[in-house]
C-alpha cells in the first residue's frame, strides 16, 4: 500500500487527539489543525490556526498541496473533528457575532475543507472524508441552536459531497455519542442561568454516560482504511 495522508481538524485534545495518535501509530502522515500548539511522536505536522478565520483556514491549501507535489499519497482523508459547543444562549440572548463565528468553525471550515480535499485529491487515490457529527444534528436543544444547526447542516454537506459522486470517495457522518473531552466539560460547566440544557449535560456526567474518547474511535479508523467503500454512509457509536 502506498503512503496515506489525512487531515485532521481539532487534534488539541479529546477525540481529534485520540484519533490523530491512532493515525499516526499505524503509519499515517497526519496533518493537524487546532489553535493550541500540538506534538506528537512520529509522522505528525501541526498547522496552528483558528479555523473560524478564513484568511488562516486559507494557509492550509497551499502547505497541502505542496506536500502533494512532493509525494505520492493512494489515499488521502479528512476528518472535520474541531468544533465549538456554541455560545450556550437562547434566541433572544445570543451574540450574532458569536453565531457566525461558531457557524464558520463548526460548518463553513469543515465544507471549505472538503472542497480543498476533492482538489488537490492525486489521480486514482482513495478520498475517505469522516464529519464528526452529533445526535443534536437531529435533536433540538434549547440554547445551543449555532450547535445543532451546524451539525444537521454538516450531515448535510457530507451527503451533497457522495452524491456528486467524485471517483474513489466514501463520506462518513460519525455521531459518537457522549464522550468525556474538554466539550462536555464546558456545556456541564456553565454557569449562566441562559443556558436552559445545562442539566441534561450534568446528567450525562453524573449517571456515567460518557465513553473515552479513546473508545469511540475505532469505526472512524475502519472506515478511513476500507478498500472498497463508496458514497455517503452514517453511524452511531454504539449503533
Ligand atoms: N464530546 C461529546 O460528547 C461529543 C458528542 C457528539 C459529538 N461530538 C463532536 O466531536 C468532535 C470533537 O469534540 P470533542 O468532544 O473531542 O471536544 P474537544 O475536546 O473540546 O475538542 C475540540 C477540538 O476542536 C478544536 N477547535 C475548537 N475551536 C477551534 C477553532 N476555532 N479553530 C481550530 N480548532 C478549533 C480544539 O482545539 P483548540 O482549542 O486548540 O483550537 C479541540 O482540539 C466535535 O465535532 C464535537 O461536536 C462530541
Amino acid at each position: 500500500m502506498g503512503k496515506q495522508l489525512a487531515i485532521v481538524t481539532g487534534t488539541s485534545s479529546g477525540i481529534g487527539r485520540a484519533l490523530a495518535e491512532r493515525l499516526v501509530a499505524d503509519g499515517w502522515k497526519v496533518f493537524g489543525v487546532a489553535r493550541r500548539e500540538v506534538k506528537f511522536e512520529g509522522d505528525y505536522q501541526h498547522v496552528q490556526l483558528d479555523l473560524s478565520d478564513p484568511a488562516a483556514a486559507a494557509q492550509l491549501g497551499p502547505r497541502l498541496e505542496a506536500e502533494m507535489a512532493f509525494a505520492s499519497f493512494s489515499r488521502l482523508a479528512l476528518v472535520n473533528n474541531a468544533a465549538t459547543p456554541g455560545q450556550k444562549r437562547s434566541y433572544g440572548e445570543q451574540s450574532h457575532q458569536a453565531t457566525f463565528r461558531n457557524i464558520a468553525i463548526n460548518l463553513s471550515a469543515p465544507m471549505a475543507l472538503m472542497d480543498l480535499v476533492v482538489r488537490i485529491m492525486p489521480e486514482g487515490a482513495a478520498l475517505r472524508v469522516v464529519n464528526i457529527s452529533s445526535g443534536l444534528a437531529h435533536r433540538p436543544l434549547g440554547g445551543i441552536a449555532d450547535y445543532c444547526s451546524s451539525k444537521a447542516g454538516l450531515h448535510m454537506a457530507g451527503e451533497v459531497l457522495a452524491a456528486e459522486g467524485h471517483e474513489n470517495t466514501a463520506v462518513l457522518s460519525y455521531s459518537p455519542g457522549g464522550v468525556d473531552t474538554e466539550m462536555q466539560q464546558s456545556l456541564r460547566g456553565e454557569q449562566s442561568a441562559d443556558f436552559t440544557s445545562v442539566d441534561v449535560f450534568r446528567a450525562m456526567h453524573e449517571e456515567g454516560q460518557l465513553a473515552p474518547a479513546e473508545a469511540v474511535i475505532g469505526p472512524i479508523m475502519a472506515f478511513l482504511e476500507n478498500d472498497t467503500i463508496s458514497g455517503f454512509h452514517q453511524e452511531r457509536f454504539g449503533g
